[in-house]
């Protein structure tokens, strides 16, 4: 029976009995209940462990789209969950802790970019998968860090385009692809206040580093990096490379990953600009994706709660820029 004080929270909050060994109880449940656990690169490296399978927000969804289990277990946040339910909604969506949101999802109202289509007739909509569903149903593309580069080449030369809702990945794409789309002002509140200084001075104290920086990091970072891409696309070049050593601009859960599959290489995470929340703050973590644990993984599977849901009506129009982008992917 779920407590109305567990619904007020969001999540599960029942005490886990001492002895418990969370990751075997995890897969016992996962194997009784027919569960599948994505995980997202940013989740604390046990829940990595657990997971069935890990990866990138495009990765993810491609495996949502394609796996058989009854339910699926998002371990990232909460628009990835809703990507989940939207692309199966015959399946049960558990997303451990419902406050796990995304600022950059939340620099985008549904309103507000309903009002700005209007006032912009005869433009495409190539929205960030990094939105809500109610957004996806007012979009005709969704693109993912990994992806956004190509499915904005493949669209017509003269299209006229609103990309949103990360203006830093939009004015990136617009320097790769030459095109002037017009940008929505959102944000990542992690990936905004990487130190340009920071960047400069482990260059400067490792001169043969590699600068890695995620495409939502502002301008002035990705003109210092010699790779911008999706977390995926970071990882891949941390195995690939002939380099020892990488400096990394995005958020520190990437590390887990990259450094289990990269031995003998260093890594050094890009610190966050100072300001007063950041003081004594080594490394840039989401706070969202943190909001995951083992126990509110393990509460979700036995209670079968929180799922995620979507309204049918806004589900039947935010899958189909989903499904554009997969089938072009
Ligand atoms: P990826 O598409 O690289 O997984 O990034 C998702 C994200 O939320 C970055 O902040
Ligand atoms: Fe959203 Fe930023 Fe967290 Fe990614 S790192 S999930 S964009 S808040």
């Amino acid at each position: 029976m779920l407590k109305n004080e567990w619904k007020e929270k969001g999540f599960v909050d029942e005490p886990i009995a001492e002895g418990t060994d969370l990751k075997t109880e995890i897969r016992r449940l996962c194997k009784e209940k027919d569960a599948v656990i994505l995980a997202h690169y940013y989740t604390v490296g046990e829940i990595q462990e657990v997971a069935d399978f890990i990866g990138d927000s495009l990765a993810l969804a491609q495996k949502a789209a394609k796996t058989d289990a009854k339910i699926i277990v998002m371990c990232g946040v909460h628009f990835m969950a809703e990507t989940c339910k939207i692309l199966c909604p015959e399946k049960m969506v558990l997303c451990p802790d419902l406050n796990a949101g995304c600022s950059l999802a939340d620099s985008c109202k549904a309103e507000d970019l309903k009002k700005y289509k209007e006032e912009h007739p005869g433009y495409k909509v190539v929205s960030y998968v990094n939105t809500t569903a109610d957004v996806k149903a007012l979009t005709d593309i969704v693109v993912t860090s990994g992806n956004a580069k190509k499915i904005v080449d493949s669209m017509p030369k003269d299209e006229k385009i609103i990309f949103g809702p990360d203006y830093n990945l939009g004015s990136y794409i617009n320097s790769v692809t030459g095109r002037e789309m017009l940008l929505w002002n959102g944000g990542c509140h992690v990936h905004e206040r990487f130190s340009v200084e920071g960047i400069i001075r482990l260059k400067k104290e490792h001169p043969d580093a590699l600068v890695l920086a995620h495409p939502e990091c502002k301008g002035s970072v990705l003109t210092l990096a010699d790779v911008v891409g999706s977390t995926a696309v970071i990882l891949k070049h941390c195995i690939e490379s002939d380099k020892k050593e990488f400096i990394i601009a995005t958020e520190s859960g990437i590390l887990h990953e990259i450094e289990r599959q990269c031995e003998g290489k260093t890594f050094y995470p890009v610190p966050p600009e100072m300001s007063e929340d950041t003081i004594g703050c080594s490394c840039n973590e989401c706070n969202y994706m943190k909001l995951n644990s083992l126990s509110k993984i393990y509460n979700a599977l036995k209670y079968e709660w929180p799922t995620v849901d979507v309204p049918e009506d806004i589900r039947k129009e935010a899958v189909k820029p989903i499904e554009r982008m997969l089938e072009l992917s």
